[in-house]
């Protein structure tokens, strides 16, 4: 639930997104013209309360949009969320927590539009890439120290101490960090672009976390360099995807499957609408897509569809805070 992470933030004395849960159709326009445009809002941000899988969100300047997705979430039963537009880059942040340890892994940066410069609508995440260098050393620190510690602090106190994957969804505004949502899973894609990198043994890391002895681990080993993930998607994804198709090419190196099956024949079938993501690795992040979309060259899905542009703009140099 949204809101119960809402009030664990609100606790714990977190930078977020001012935030309203509308429960009942009579108080949505109301609270309509207390976020977006008519508060000085760029756009309003309607979330679905429960998991939707990064599709209960729309993010848009249009009252008529923002009101239909919230009217269908409340008539489908569903507790609406309205928050105040974050600006500024995306930064996922995966830290295995047990208690109050907290063990942070590579910063990344997702792409949840489904086409190229942010257009369309919102999917799971079409691609991501890490280490961001563009993410001061020193704000990474504090989104350790300010946010991450203080959530996990949090938790011990209200006695249900976190063991796991805490996922802490940012934007880096002009203000500093603030946080645009918290999963206890890893995300993906960034987690395969993440944990190419990753040296230190994720299985001993996860292993101590359960343990108890997540505290002595030390830090974690990654290799120098960069990496790319690139989710190639079914046709109509976000939407109802076409599924069935034959996937050629799927099992070349770099590519990790997510929604494919195994036909009786031996065929390796789309199943779902991110069918599979490739990852890229190299000196560089230019180096890194280039080995990516080379990969993606060489499989074929009729009807598929991926962004073009990930991490294009990072290699560029132009991402700043
Ligand atoms: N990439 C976004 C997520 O896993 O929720």
């Amino acid at each position: 639930s949204k809101a119960s992470a809402k009030d664990v933030m609100a606790a714990a004395g977190l930078p977020t997104a001012a935030s309203e849960i509308v429960d009942s159709p009579a108080r949505l326009d109301a609270a309509l013209d207390r976020f977006g445009p008519p508060a000085g809002n760029p756009a309003w941000v309607v979330k679905d309360d429960a998991l939707a899988a990064g599709k209960g969100v729309v993010v848009t300047p249009d009252r008529d949009v923002a009101r239909a997705h919230a009217a269908g979430l409340l008539e489908a039963g569903h507790p609406v969320l309205l928050e105040s537009f974050l600006d500024g880059p995306e930064v996922s942040l995966f830290c295995v927590v047990d208690g109050p340890t907290v063990v942070p892994l590579l910063p990344a940066q997702d792409f949840k539009r489904v086409g190229d410069g942010d257009t369309g609508p919102n999917t799971g995440g079409m691609g991501a890439y890490a280490p961001l260098a563009w993410l001061p050393e020193e704000m990474y620190r504090q989104i350790v120290s300010r946010i991450v510690e203080p959530v996990a602090a949090e938790l011990v106190r209200r006695g249900c101490p976190f063991s796991g994957l805490l996922y802490v969804g940012l934007a880096i505004t002009a203000k500093g960090p603030a946080v645009v949502e918290f999963n206890c899973r890893f995300g993906d894609p960034e987690t395969q672009a993440v944990l190419a990198l990753l040296e230190s043994p994720l299985g001993q890391l996860l292993h101590a976390a359960s343990t108890g002895a997540l505290a002595d681990f030390g830090g974690l080993r990654w290799s120098e360099g960069a990496a790319v993930a690139v989710v190639l998607a079914a046709e109509n994804y976000p939407g109802r995807p076409r599924v069935g198709d034959v996937v050629v090419g799927a099992e070349a190196d770099g590519v990790l499957h997510a929604g494919t099956a195994r036909r009786d024949d031996g065929a390796i079938v789309s199943s779902g609408g991110r069918v599979l993501s490739v990852v890229g690795t190299g000196a560089d992040l230019s180096a890194a897509r280039a080995n990516a979309y080379e990969i993606l060259g060489s499989i074929r899905l009729p009807g598929s569809h991926f962004r073009t542009d990930i991490a294009l703009a990072a290699a560029e140099g132009k991402v700043s805070v």
